[in-house]
C-alpha cells in the first residue's frame, strides 16, 4: 500500500470499507503499518491506556505528542492522526490552530481529530483553513464523560438523534475531511451516512459507516478482564503475554533461563589472568 493521504480515504467513500485503529508506540505502529490498515490514530485514549488516568481528560498535549513522534517513527504507509486532547482546542481558536500545527509540526502527523460539532465548527474552518486536515467526532465524546456522567450510547430519542446529526453536518460543512461516529445506534450511524458526502468511521455504530476504527488494545485483547461491546477480540494477547511472563519469571527463579547457549564465553583463559 502506497501512502495513504485524507483524498485515499475519501476516495472510499460508497466504494470500499475500511479500518483503522489507534497506535500509541512506535512498535505498535510499524505492526499496524504492516498490516496495511490504512489509518492510525493516536488516541487520547493513550491517556488511560499508555499514561494509566482515569478518563481521557487529563492527558497534556506534551504527554501526547512525545507518543505521537514515536508513531510517526514507525508508520511509512498509513495516514497517521492525531487526536487533540481535552481543552487544546475548546476555548480559543487561535490556541486550537497553534496545537493542531504541533501535531504536524512535532508529532509529523498527516491530520488531527478533535470532538464536538457545532460547537466547534469555527475550531474545524480555522485549522482547515491553515492547511491542516480535520476528523471530526460526534455522538459519544468521551472527552465530556463528566457532562454524559458515563460512556452511554448517545442519541437514544429524537431531539438527541437529531442534535448529533447536526452535528455531523456541522463538522462536514466545516471542512472536515471524514468524521468518527462513537456510540451511536446503527440506525442513525446509516442516516448520517448517507447523509454526508465525508466518510464516516464508526465506532460502536453498527457496520453501515464508511469505516470502522478500534482501539488497538481492545482488538488484541490485552486488557484483563475488560471488552466493551464495540470490540472483538480477535487475539488473547493479555492471556498470552501473562503466560509468557510467569515462564520467564519461573525459568529464571528455577535456573533454566539462561543457559549456554544464551550466554558469551571466552575462547582463551581470561579469568585466571585477572589480579
Ligand atoms: O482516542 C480514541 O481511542 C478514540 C477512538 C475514537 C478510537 O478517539
Amino acid at each position: 500500500m502506497s501512502g495513504v493521504t485524507i483524498k485515499t480515504i475519501q476516495s472510499w467513500k460508497n466504494k470500499k470499507k475500511f479500518s483503522a485503529i489507534t497506535a500509541y508506540d512506535f512498535l505498535s505502529a510499524k505492526i499496524v503499518d504492516k498490516s496495511n490498515i490504512p489509518l492510525v490514530l493516536v488516541g487520547d485514549s493513550a491517556s488511560m491506556i499508555t499514561y494509566g488516568y482515569d478518563s481521557t481528560v487529563p492527558i497534556s498535549m506534551d504527554e501526547i505528542l512525545l507518543i505521537t513522534r514515536a508513531v510517526t517513527r514507525g508508520v511509512g504507509c498509513s495516514l497517521v492522526v492525531g487526536d487533540m486532547p481535552f481543552l487544546s482546542y475548546q476555548h480559543s481558536i487561535a490556541i486550537a490552530v497553534k496545537n493542531a500545527g504541533r501535531f504536524l509540526k512535532e508529532g509529523r502527523v498527516s491530520a488531527v481529530k478533535l470532538e464536538g460539532g457545532i460547537k466547534v465548527r469555527k475550531q474545524i474552518k480555522s485549522i482547515v483553513d491553515f492547511g491542516i486536515p480535520v476528523m471530526g467526532h460526534v455522538g459519544l465524546t468521551p472527552q465530556s464523560v463528566n457532562q454524559f456522567s458515563g460512556y452511554s450510547i448517545q442519541g437514544r430519542d429524537v431531539v438527541s438523534a437529531q442534535k448529533i446529526l447536526d452535528d455531523a453536518r456541522a463538522v462536514e460543512e466545516s471542512g472536515a475531511f471524514a468524521v468518527v461516529l462513537e456510540c451511536v445506534p446503527l440506525e442513525l450511524a446509516a442516516k448520517i451516512t448517507n447523509t454526508l458526502s465525508i466518510p464516516t468511521i464508526g465506532i460502536g455504530s453498527g457496520p453501515h459507516c464508511d469505516g470502522q476504527i478500534q482501539v488497538f488494545h481492545d482488538v488484541l485483547g490485552m486488557i484483563s478482564g475488560f471488552s466493551p461491546k464495540h470490540a472483538r477480540q480477535f487475539a488473547k494477547l493479555h492471556k498470552n503475554i501473562l503466560g509468557a511472563l510467569k515462564k520467564y519469571n519461573s525459568s529464571v527463579e528455577k535456573n533454566n533461563f539462561p543457559n549456554l547457549s544464551h550466554s558469551s564465553s571466552y575462547k582463551t583463559n581470561i579469568i585466571d589472568k585477572l589480579k
